[in-house]
């Protein structure tokens, strides 16, 4: 039930992915929309406190997702699938591993990179430090730019991963139609192989 099995994933993954799908779907469109706000307004200010803290629950939800990963793997892809199209699923979900860990990451080092010096405080809580920033990148505007230009190309780029990724689960769903969108919904299909054995036994 909590642990995902060869066939489907567990709650927890669930859990995982789909509350991180919300998250980072919504910090997409909140760091597009902050991008065109006045810089000087302090409401402007506010919002982007808001979103580097939730950009922190981000970072944090992804190093529990990983561990969990790493101990507990993920169902094998249905068996009629081609090699090609097994091995393209594999890097996909690697794509979107990285850019779930980098997203926050060069935020993180933008915002330690600053001239502005301006501390994060996560949800006006928690004191978070700054990254040191390697000397190598320059000046600290250059710095900045640097992180800054990351984050924003990483940010094109996760969207376009997740454009396929969403049309990938959509053809599985309505054309290939097998189990691979449901067993991301539900964990029935993670029981259905034991079922199996359990009747044929
Ligand atoms: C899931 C994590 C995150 C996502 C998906 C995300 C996404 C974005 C996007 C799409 C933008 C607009 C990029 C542009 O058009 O220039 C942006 C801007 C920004 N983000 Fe994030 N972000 C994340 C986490 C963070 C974190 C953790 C921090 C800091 C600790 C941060 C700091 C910033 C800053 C300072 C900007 C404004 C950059 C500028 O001045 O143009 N972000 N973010
Ligand atoms: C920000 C958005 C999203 C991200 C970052 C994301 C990320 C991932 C990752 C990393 C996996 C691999 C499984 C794992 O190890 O956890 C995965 C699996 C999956 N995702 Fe997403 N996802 C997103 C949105 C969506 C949406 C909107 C859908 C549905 C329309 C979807 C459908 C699926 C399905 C069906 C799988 C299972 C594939 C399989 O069985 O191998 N994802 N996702």
């Amino acid at each position: 039930m909590l642990r995902n099995s060869s066939t489907g994933y567990g709650l927890i993954a669930i859990f995982f992915h789909w509350t991180m799908a919300i998250l980072i779907l919504g910090m997409l469109a909140f760091g597009l929309y902050l991008d065109g706000l006045p810089q000087t307004e302090q409401s402007t200010f506010q919002l982007y406190q808001l979103h580097k803290s939730i950009g922190f629950v981000v970072l944090a939800l992804a190093a529990l997702r990983l561990v969990w990963r790493l101990f507990n793997p993920a169902p094998r892809l249905p068996d009629g699938m081609h090699p090609l199209e097994k091995t393209a699923a594999h890097l996909g979900h690697i794509g979107l591993y990285v850019l779930i860990f980098a997203m926050p990451i060069t935020g993180w080092f933008m915002v330690s990179a600053s001239p502005w010096n301006i501390p994060t405080i996560a949800f006006n809580v928690l004191p978070i430090p700054h990254l040191p920033v390697p000397a190598a990148l320059g000046s600290q505007e250059d710095a900045e730019s640097f992180f800054k230009v990351l984050h924003e190309y990483g940010a094109f780029l996760l969207i376009a991963l997740i454009v396929v990724h969403v049309a990938a689960a959509l053809k599985h769903h309505f054309i290939a139609r097998d189990d691979t969108l449901k067993r991301m919904v539900s964990t029935a299909p993670a029981h259905s192989e034991k079922q199996l054995q359990e009747t044929s036994s």
